[in-house]
């Protein structure tokens, strides 16, 4: 059975345009049995949503000001929930969710750093940054399971590193590590897909 995916984003939207091409391709073949049923944004100006509409897929803008955190996370809940997913994705959603959002759907989040460093936003700057202070020698991608409201934290599902070269700029680096992500992300959401209990999966 087709497992459904909805996908919140906040910006450019390249690792929900690696979602779309994963999808669309034949699971025999490299692609995900999955359908993205919704992309969700909390900024109407997301470049995400046109690519979500390109693909023909329905959008949603879910604007966060004047609004409370308790209440947004309750509405965004429901919101999600009508598309029914299997699974939710953060692809570069760029808020904090509460627990009464993840104890609803099961969310993983993209990362653009080794597990445990440089959390938060700005991960590829400041990897970028420590490198060329001497203080790591290469950065990473991962992607984890959102159990709770921690930042960039959670059970990692899969996670792979990112090289430095001598020579790297900001942009050639952060390019290495969009690159990587477009890769994991969708082993994450293959290995997710694969890891939901027996009794629910799929069973809308
Ligand atoms: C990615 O680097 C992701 O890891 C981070 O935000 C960025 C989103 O990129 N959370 P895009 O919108 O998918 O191009």
């Amino acid at each position: 059975m087709t497992a459904q995916l909805v996908v919140l984003v906040s910006g450019n939207g390249s690792n929900l345009q690696a979602l779309i091409s994963a999808t669309a391709q034949d699971p025999a073949n490299g692609g995900l049995d999955a359908t993205i049923t919704a992309v969700v944004s909390n900024r109407a100006d997301a470049y995400a949503l046109q690519r979500a509409q390109a693909a023909g897929i329905p959008t949603e803008i879910a604007p966060h000001q004047g609004i409370d955190r308790a209440t947004y996370d309750q509405e965004l809940a429901y919101t999600v929930a009508s598309y029914q997913p299997d699974l939710v994705v953060l692809a570069g959603w760029d808020r904090i969710l509460t627990t009464y959002f993840v104890a609803h759907h099961t969310t993983i989040n993209l990362h653009p750093a080794k597990p445990g460093t440089f959390r938060g936003l700005g991960a590829i700057e400041k990897a970028f940054d420590a490198w060329q202070h001497d203080e790591i020698t290469e950065g990473g991608v991962m992607v984890h399971y959102v159990p709770d409201e921690g930042v960039d934290d959670g059970p990692v599902l899969v996670w792979e590193p990112v090289p430095f070269f001598t020579g790297d700029t900001l942009d050639t680096y952060s390019e290495r590590v969009h690159h990587t992500e477009h890769t994991v992300l969708i082993e994450a959401v293959r290995l997710a897909l694969a890891q939901l209990p027996l009794t629910s999966r799929f069973g809308r």
